[in-house]
C-alpha cells in the first residue's frame, strides 16, 4: 500500500479531476492519506485564475520540498506532482522554479497520470505532459468507479471558446469539448447506484454543451437534463457554470418543466456596465442579462440567482462601478462571489494601460461585498419559517447533527438528523445564520396519528 495525498485548488472541475486522479492511481496501490507528511505521493491540483491562487502553489511546493528532504533522510521517498491549470500554463517553468517537482500534468492529459508515475519512478528527471486530449481523457477516466457521497459532480463539458479578455481558462483548459450524452448518462447511473441523489453537471461553460446524442443528433444541455431526469433514484440536478450568451430558450423552459432541476442558477455577469462588458468581450449587454433573469423567473418563480463579479477591470470608472451596484440591486442575488481584477499573463487585459489602482479596487470590492452580503442575509431571512426538502450530505459539528442542502444550495444544520444522511427529508427552517440556515425535523408521522 502506498499513500496518496491530493490537495485541490480552484473550481469544482478540479474537484472532479482530483477524484479521477485518485481513481486512476488506485490500481497502482495508492490509498488516500489525510496528510502530506506521510504520503508517498503528493498531488497539487492547481488553479491559475488569479495571481494569488497561482502563487499559493509555489509556497506549498516549498513546504513539500522540505518534507521530501526529511523523508529522504529516513530512506523514504515522496513523489511530487503538479496537476491542473498552473501545470498547463507554466509547464517546465514549474520544475525550473522548484526542482523537487517530479511530475507536471495538465488537466487534459490526466489520463496519462499513471504512466507518468511509472516514468518518474524509472528515471530521475521530471515528467511533463500538457497535451490537449479531452476526448481521450474522458474515454479512459470514465471507466473509473463512482463516488458514494449523496451529492456528486459530473464533468460534461470542458474548455472555453469565449475568450473573455481577463481570463486564463481558454488557454489552460483549451477549446470547448462536450462529452457524448451516452457516456454521461452511464456515469450518472453509476453515481446513483453508488448512492448519489444529486448530481451537479460541470463545465467551464456548461450551458454551451453540444454533445452527440444517442440518436445521432447534437444534444443541448436542456435535452441532456431531460434524459438524466429519467434516472430513478436521482432526485436533484444542478449545472454550473453558465454563460449568459448560452442560456438557450429550451434551457430556460427546462427550469419550468423539470421538477428535478433545482431552483438555483449561478449566472456570472462580472459587471453591470455595458462599456466594461464590451471591453471584457463578454458578448452581451446589461439589458440582455436583466432580460434573461426576468425570463428565467417567469419560468420558475422561486429561482435563486448567484453570480461572479470582477471589480477594477482596466478602465472601470466610478460610473461603471455604480452600474454594477445598480444591476445587483435590480437582480437581488441569493449568493455571489466577487473579486478584484487580477492581471494574468498572456491575457489581453493584462496589457491594458488603464489599470485601476489597488486602493480603488479594494474600496469597490468592499462596497460591492457589503451589498451582496445584505442581499444574501435577506434571502436567508426570507427562508425562516418555511418548510423545504433537504438532501442530507454529511455530519454536522455537533453530536447527532447533520448538514443538508436546501433547493437553493444553502447549507442547513439540523439536530438529530445524523441517521438521515443520504436521504431527502422535509424540514422546517428556524433561523438564518451568516452563511447557513438552522432547521429542525418536522414532527414524526407517528405523533400526528391520533392514539386509539
Ligand atoms: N466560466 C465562468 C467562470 C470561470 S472563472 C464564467 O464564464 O463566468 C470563475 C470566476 O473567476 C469568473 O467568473 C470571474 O469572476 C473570476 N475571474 C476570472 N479571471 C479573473 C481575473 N483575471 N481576475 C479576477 N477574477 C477573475
Ligand atoms: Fe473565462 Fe469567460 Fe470562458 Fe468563463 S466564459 S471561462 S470567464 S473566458
Ligand atoms: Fe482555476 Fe482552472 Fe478552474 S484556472 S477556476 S482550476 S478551470
Amino acid at each position: 500500500m502506498k499513500k496518496l495525498f491530493i490537495k485541490t485548488y480552484g473550481c469544482q472541475m478540479n474537484v472532479y479531476d482530483s477524484a479521477r486522479i485518485a481513481d486512476s492511481l488506485a490500481p497502482l496501490g495508492f490509498v488516500a492519506s489525510a496528510t502530506a507528511q506521510d504520503a508517498d505521493m503528493v498531488v497539487l491540483n492547481t488553479c491559475h485564475i488569479r495571481e494569488k491562487a497561482a502563487e499559493k502553489v509555489y509556497s506549498e511546493l516549498g513546504r513539500l520540498r522540505r518534507m521530501k528532504e526529511e523523508r529522504a533522510s529516513r530512506g523514504e521517498s515522496m513523489v511530487i506532482a503538479v496537476a491542473g491549470c498552473v501545470a498547463q500554463a507554466e509547464g517546465r517553468e514549474i520544475t525550473r522554479r522548484q526542482s523537487a517537482v517530479d511530475i507536471v500534468v495538465g488537466p487534459q492529459s490526466l489520463h496519462r497520470f499513471p504512466e507518468l508515475v511509472a516514468r518518474a519512478a524509472r528515471d530521475a528527471s521530471s515528467a511533463l505532459e500538457t497535451d490537449f486530449a479531452p476526448e481521450e481523457k474522458f474515454d479512459v477516466l470514465s471507466a473509473s468507479s463512482g463516488a458514494s457521497a449523496p451529492t456528486a459532480f459530473l464533468t460534461i463539458q470542458e474548455g472555453c471558446d469565449k475568450f473573455c479578455t481577463f481570463c486564463v481558462v481558454p488557454y489552460t483548459r483549451g477549446a470547448e469539448y462536450s462529452r457524448p450524452a451516452i457516456q454521461i448518462e452511464a456515469e450518472a447511473r453509476r453515481l446513483v447506484e453508488h448512492g448519489a441523489r444529486e448530481i451537479t453537471l460541470l463545465g467551464q461553460n456548461v450551458n454551451a454543451y453540444r454533445g452527440e446524442g444517442p440518436d445521432g443528433e447534437t444534444w443541448s444541455l436542456a435535452r441532456l437534463l431531460q434524459q438524466l431526469a429519467e434516472i430513478d433514484g436521482l432526485e436533484r440536478l444542478r449545472y454550473t457554470t453558465s454563460h449568459p450568451r448560452d442560456m438557450a430558450d429550451d434551457l430556460i423552459a427546462a427550469h419550468g418543466s423539470l421538477g428535478k432541476l433545482m431552483p438555483h442558477l449561478h449566472l456570472p455577469v462580472q459587471s453591470g456596465s455595458d462599456a466594461v462588458l464590451a471591453a471584457m468581450n463578454r458578448q452581451h449587454t446589461r439589458d440582455h442579462y436583466l432580460r434573461l433573469i426576468e425570463r428565467i423567473r417567469e419560468a420558475r418563480a422561486d429561482i435563486a440567482f448567484s453570480s461572479d463579479f470582477i471589480v477594477g477591470y482596466p478602465g472601470e470608472t466610478d460610473a461603471d462601478f455604480e452600474d454594477t451596484l445598480a444591476l445587483v440591486r435590480t437582480v437581488s442575488y441569493a449568493q455571489a462571489f466577487s473579486f478584484k481584477y487580477s492581471r494574468r499573463p498572456g491575457t489581453p487585459a493584462a496589457a491594458a494601460r488603464k489599470q485601476v489602482p489597488e486602493p480603488v479596487k479594494s474600496a469597490r470590492l468592499q462596497e460591492l461585498q457589503g451589498l451582496l452580503t445584505t442581499q444574501q442575509n435577506a434571502f436567508g431571512k426570507a427562508c425562516e419559517g418555511r418548510r423545504m426538502p433537504l438532501l442530507f450530505e454529511k455530519a454536522g459539528r455537533e453530536r447527532g447533527q447533520a448538514v443538508g442542502r436546501s433547493p437553493y444550495l444553502q447549507p442547513v444544520h439540523v439536530d438529530g438528523a445524523f441517521h438521515l444522511i443520504g436521504t431527502m427529508v422535509d424540514v422546517q427552517i428556524d433561523e438564518a445564520l451568516a452563511n447557513s440556515l438552522r432547521g429542525s425535523l418536522l414532527r414524526p408521522d407517528c405523533e400526528q396519528v391520533p392514539a386509539h
